[in-house]
């Protein structure tokens, strides 16, 4: 996203995803994606095979949702192979090979703060919280790419009801799991961990908001964010906070990873807005993942008829 150093790509040097796709299946038909030799590091790393990706096991979802947008998923494969997750590494097909190993179980989120009866909940108390829904969202990244996802989830107002959040209760403080131990790759990333997010209470009680356990009918794959994570569909991708160990009702703003990094950059809302640019690019149009041609991005990334209330009277181009 941020951070140069002359191995990175910027976003502009990110080569469309339908390029890679066809060298590695040109080097499947010529019979060498599996000599790395021929194929050389960039592309093997690239070409990792789909049974590289971490055991992953069914999820049953009781309901799909009519908040569902009905345009085509992108393929598991891309979604998989193609991460921001710093902890990981900065390449985009870092966390696919760096997050095997990681170890997602036993797992427990800490609910505390700002609330009647906070607790630690264990996975299996969160997937027991609320029916797990299918909610296939659009996802638009900072760095103007996008995917459609079918994930599995419930709404974060469920987990709130549980822990009755207290009127001193105004904004809600995300924390992901860090441990350098499993995650050597953090080191030269540049930010600083464990990782932290925030929205404000009404943003993360909206229906949208979800608390994210699976995706594709299956639990989360470790490098999009296993076992439990945010997904804010009108936000940029870095408010959907991976592998959550601690939720914090808080009185006021929390400090963000991104916005500490670079405040000018990422501010704390980051609601997806054409009409606002980054700094360094224009945010007006976005390259879904295995398309060749960019499309116009939309206000709050499609989500406005939902979410636009919340933003009545402010000035979006000061609060980005
Ligand atoms: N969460 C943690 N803990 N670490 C990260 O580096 N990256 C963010 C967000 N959540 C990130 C994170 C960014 S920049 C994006 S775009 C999304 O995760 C990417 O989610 P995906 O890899 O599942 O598409």
């Amino acid at each position: 996203m941020l951070i140069r150093r002359p191995t990175d790509l910027t976003y502009s040097d990110v080569s469309p995803k339908s390029v890679y796709t066809q060298r590695r299946e040109f080097l499947r038909a010529m019979g060498l994606a599996g000599v790395a030799a021929f194929a050389g590091a960039s592309a093997w790393r690239i070409g990792m095979p789909f049974d590289e990706v971490h055991a992953t096991s069914k999820l049953d979802v009781a309901t799909k949702s009519p908040f569902s947008t009905t345009e085509k998923e992108t393929p598991y494969n891309d979604v998989t192979h193609y991460n921001n997750f710093y902890e990981f590494g900065t390449d985009k097909t870092a966390p696919a090979k760096n997050a095997q190993k990681f170890r997602t179980s036993p797992w427990s989120v800490s609910v505390e703060g700002e609330v009647k009866k906070p607790r630690k909940f264990s996975m299996d108390e969160i997937l027991k919280i609320a029916p797990l829904e299918e909610r296939i969202y659009r996802h638009r990244c900072v760095e103007a790419w996008s995917i459609v996802v079918p994930w599995i989830g419930f709404p974060f107002i469920e987990l709130a009801k549980l822990v009755e959040p207290t009127p001193i209760a105004q904004f809600v403080a995300f924390e992901s799991f860090f441990d350098p131990g499993q995650m050597p790759q953090a080191k030269y990333s540049g930010l600083e961990y464990p990782y932290v997010e925030g929205l404000r209470l009404d943003e993360a009680m909206n229906p949208l908001t979800l608390i994210g356990v699976g995706m594709y009918g299956e639990t989360l794959p470790n490098q999009d964010g296993a076992p439990v994570r945010m997904v804010v569909p009108w936000k940029y991708g870095y408010k959907s906070i991976k592998s959550i160990v601690k939720i914090r009702f808080v009185a006021k703003q929390p400090p963000t990873t991104w916005n500490r990094m670079a405040p000018r950059e990422y501010g704390f809302y980051s609601n997806v807005n054409p009409n606002v640019d980054h700094p360094r690019w224009s945010q007006a149009k976005e390259r879904r993942l295995g398309e060749i041609f960019k499309r116009p991005t939309l206000m709050f990334n499609g989500y406005g008829d939902q979410v636009a209330s919340l933003y009545n009277g402010m000035d979006l181009k000061k609060s980005y």
